[in-house]
């Protein structure tokens, strides 16, 4: 197929954009900049410099491909989580550039849009298993996933295929947030936030790329993308720890984040989020379970010493 990626430049499209091209199809790809340009070069892709929010540029940039993979976003960095400011730019990428994407895409008459959404706007449920069906909550920082989702369902109602790919909490080579978590496990801090039995759904990039690539294939509708087996935040934590080799001695803030507000929100809460839907419609499988083998996985891609 022919395929053009928003957002192949981030985390997630670092890994999506070389599985795409690994499967056959034939890659285009958003750059912002000569130097990530050539970088999508470097992984079988052909750049394009265009803004995400221009929208007649985009669907010129868009006309003959088969498929939109939507992957920009531009999340704060951990540190400014709880900056109400730091979470403007991802949310304008996420509503005002899916819009601009799901119309370009309508009027370039490409038939198929995928869209990056996260699990993290379910509501605490404990231990619950969490599907599709349960209804997404609507604090602040969800506000753009919310209306990115509006948007690629929008393309599906004029007559698309919107597929979006609800991702959990992501991991592995290449995500800034997992080198500062493995980082700290080797000085023996742990990670959790929240309850230490409350529980956290958790993909490897690796898998998440080829869940992008399966989506190509998905149904229209809303998809958990997520591992088999969520662990509990002290299960979590553990497996990061052991990931670098070393004891584990203090723990993260633990209940006392709860008081630190919705900005939090999706790390503190418990879900236990399952997959069955994406694996049925598509038969993908993710290659770590658990982010137990995904956290020995990346610490090993990583250099990190383990035990
Ligand atoms: N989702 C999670 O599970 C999670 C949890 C905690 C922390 N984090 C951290 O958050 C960090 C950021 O994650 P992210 O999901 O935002 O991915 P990212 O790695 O920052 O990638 C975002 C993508 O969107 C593109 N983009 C951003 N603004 C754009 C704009 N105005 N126009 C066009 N394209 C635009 C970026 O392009 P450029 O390459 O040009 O910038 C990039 O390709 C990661 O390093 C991760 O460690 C993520």
């Amino acid at each position: 197929m022919t395929v053009f990626v928003t957002g192949g430049t981030g985390a997630i499209g670092g890994h999506a954009v070389p599985a795409l091209v690994a499967v056959g199809h034939d890659v285009t790809a958003l750059a912002r900049t000569p130097g990530k340009a050539a970088v999508l070069r470097e992984q079988g892709a052909k750049p394009v410099i265009v803004s995400l929010f221009d929208r007649e540029a985009l669907a010129e940039a868009f006309a003959g491909h088969d498929a939109v993979v939507n992957l920009a976003s531009s999340l704060p960095s951990m540190s400014r989580f709880l900056s109400a400011k730091a979470w403007e730019a991802t949310k304008r990428v996420r509503s005002e550039g899916s819009a601009a994407v799901a119309d370009a895409a309508a009027e370039a008459g490409v038939t198929r849009m995928i869209q990056e959404s996260v699990c993290m706007i379910y509501p605490d449920r404990g231990d619950e298993w969490i599907g599709e069906d349960v209804p997404v909550e609507h604090y602040p920082a969800a506000l753009g996933n919310l209306a990115a989702e509006a948007n690629a369902n929008r393309f599906t109602e004029a007559g698309g295929t919107g597929v979006i790919l609800r991702f959990g909490w992501f991991y592995g080579p290449g995500a800034a947030h997992s080198e500062q978590l493995l980082g700290q496990a080797r000085r023996g801090i742990g990670a959790a936030l929240g309850r230490l039995d409350g529980y956290v759904s958790s993909i490897h990039m690796t898998d998440a790329a080829s869940a992008v690539v399966a989506a190509l294939q998905a149904p229209a509708g809303v998809y958990n993308v997520v591992d088999d087996e969520p662990l509990t935040k002290r299960d979590y934590s553990a497996a990061l720890a052991a990931a670098t080799g070393k004891r584990q001695w203090v723990r993260g803030p633990g209940r006392a984040a709860l008081l630190l507000g919705d900005r939090l929100t999706s790390l503190t809460r418990s879900i236990r989020v399952g997959n069955t839907a994406f694996r049925d419609a598509t038969g993908w499988a993710p290659r770590y379970p658990s982010a137990r083998e995904g956290w020995v996985a990346t610490a090993e891609a990583l250099g990190v010493r383990q035990g």
